[in-house]
């Protein structure tokens, strides 16, 4: 993008679709694709200072220039939501000291010693699967990775028991405040409120947490100066919200895949050292975050079309990562592609903090799921998830047929 000057401007086209009704998120991958081929720079209609991108190169271009696409605000920023405003919501330098204290907590080292928690939790998961008995019907989300998930998150997290009934709930507020404030948005915040809210205050304070987990090495974190106890409260509920539901679509995603291209999961099944590679496809083919919000510093010349100083613009993940400019035939699901460069964890000073630890966890579950069964056959209607930014299946019914 070429810097600040004068250029011959043409209007930004107007969509003629509101991509976060109802009916477009029940269609996100088509509506996200036609968005992407509508035009470089697209206007929401009815938002007159709200601008989409949806082409790989100018999503990638933009994620990596945060100087430009500042992460201090977004489209339809409520400084005020339950959303908590630190890290993603940052540009350096508060934003590299806040993620320094998180990276450290989640390197590979210190996340190594829950590798065999995890490994555990999914061979007991596998095995009470198996024990419903061949050709058993489960949703593929409830019974297999929110299960997962929402066990062996909290447990890392060091949350107590009581109250982790509210993950869910607490999730999907938490989504909903990264799109607008719609009938999508007031659905979910009429079917959840306080009681969920109380929850996660009291839950991530410090005296709920267990010692050793990775909440309490926040505070820790605090002790020693490197960020506030403010920071530190923030950074456990932050931990929480950007850890669960995008792990538990991304391998619900992959299951689909699974199910849909049993031929790509014979190749995982023949070779687990597939697995890192189907799930960062999983990513790649059907993104769990279809968007991120940035606010552009100055005006930015696309193909043409000027976006001014000011603008609040949304960056498509998920479009991205299927624009054919980019990847060859997108809608395919290929374990063996080289996914290398997708955008489905982000990319610049914000890429995902927790990669290796939602690695750690498709190493362990879909690693349990590939020795125990061999195939998942489409068992009805998959129903998607209603909320405007995440996407993925909220129902999945598969039949399982084991080894
Ligand atoms: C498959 C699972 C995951 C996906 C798809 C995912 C996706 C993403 C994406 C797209 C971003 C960048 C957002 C932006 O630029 O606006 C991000 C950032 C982040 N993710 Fe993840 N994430 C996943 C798992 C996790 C896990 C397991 C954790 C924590 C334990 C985590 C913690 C974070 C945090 C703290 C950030 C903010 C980083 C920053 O601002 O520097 N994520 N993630």
């Amino acid at each position: 993008m070429p810097p600040r000057g004068k250029t011959m401007s043409t209007a930004i086209p107007e969509f003629d679709t509101d991509p976060f009704s109802h009916d477009s998120v029940r269609n996100a991958r088509a509506v996200d694709d036609r968005l992407r081929e509508f035009a470089p720079v697209v206007r929401l209609a009815g938002e007159d200072n709200i601008v989409m991108l949806a082409r790989f190169e100018h999503v990638a271009a933009g994620l990596r220039d945060w100087k430009t696409f500042s992460s201090t605000s977004r489209p339809w920023h409520d400084p005020n939501s339950v959303r908590p405003e630190l890290l993603l919501t940052d540009d350096p330098p508060k934003h590299s000291r806040v993620r320094a204290v998180v990276a450290s907590a989640l390197s590979p080292a210190a996340l190594s010693k829950m590798a065999a928690a995890f490994r555990t939790d999914a061979d007991d998961l596998v095995a009470g699967l198996k024990a419903r008995g061949e050709g058993a019907e489960v949703d593929a989300v409830a019974d297999i990775t929110q299960s997962f998930v929402y066990k062996v998150l909290p447990d890392l997290l060091g949350l107590p028991e009581k109250g982790r009934e509210h993950l869910s709930a607490f999730g999907n507020m938490v989504w909903a405040t990264m799109g607008p404030m719609n009938a999508l948005f007031q659905e979910t915040m009429a079917s959840t409120g306080q009681p969920v809210i109380d929850w996660a205050t009291e839950a991530c304070k410090r005296e709920n947490l267990l010692p050793g987990s990775l909440g309490m090495a926040m505070y820790e974190a605090a002790d020693r100066g490197e960020i506030t106890a403010e920071e530190a409260y923030l950074l456990v509920g932050i931990l929480l919200s950007a850890a669960a539901d995008t792990t538990v679509m991304t391998m619900a995603t992959a299951l689909q895949a699974f199910s849909q291209f049993p031929e790509q999961y014979d190749l995982v099944r023949a070779d687990p050292t597939l697995i890192r590679a189907a799930f960062e496809e999983s990513l790649r083919w059907d993104s769990p975050s279809r968007m991120a919000g940035r606010l552009a510093m100055r005006d930015v010349e696309i193909d043409g079309y000027v976006i001014p100083a000011g603008t609040r613009c949304g960056l498509m993940f998920a479009a991205a990562n299927r624009d054919t400019r980019k990847w060859t035939d997108p809608d395919r699901f290929d374990v063996r592609r080289a996914t290398a460069g997708h955008l489905g964890f982000g990319f610049g000073v914000h890429a995902c903090v927790g990669r290796i630890l939602a690695l750690l966890e498709a190493d362990a579950l879909l690693g349990a799921i590939c020795r125990e069964i061999q195939a998942f056959e489409p068992a009805g209607p998959v129903e998607p998830w209603m909320t405007t930014i995440g996407h993925g299946p909220a129902k999945l019914p598969v039949a399982l047929r084991f080894a």
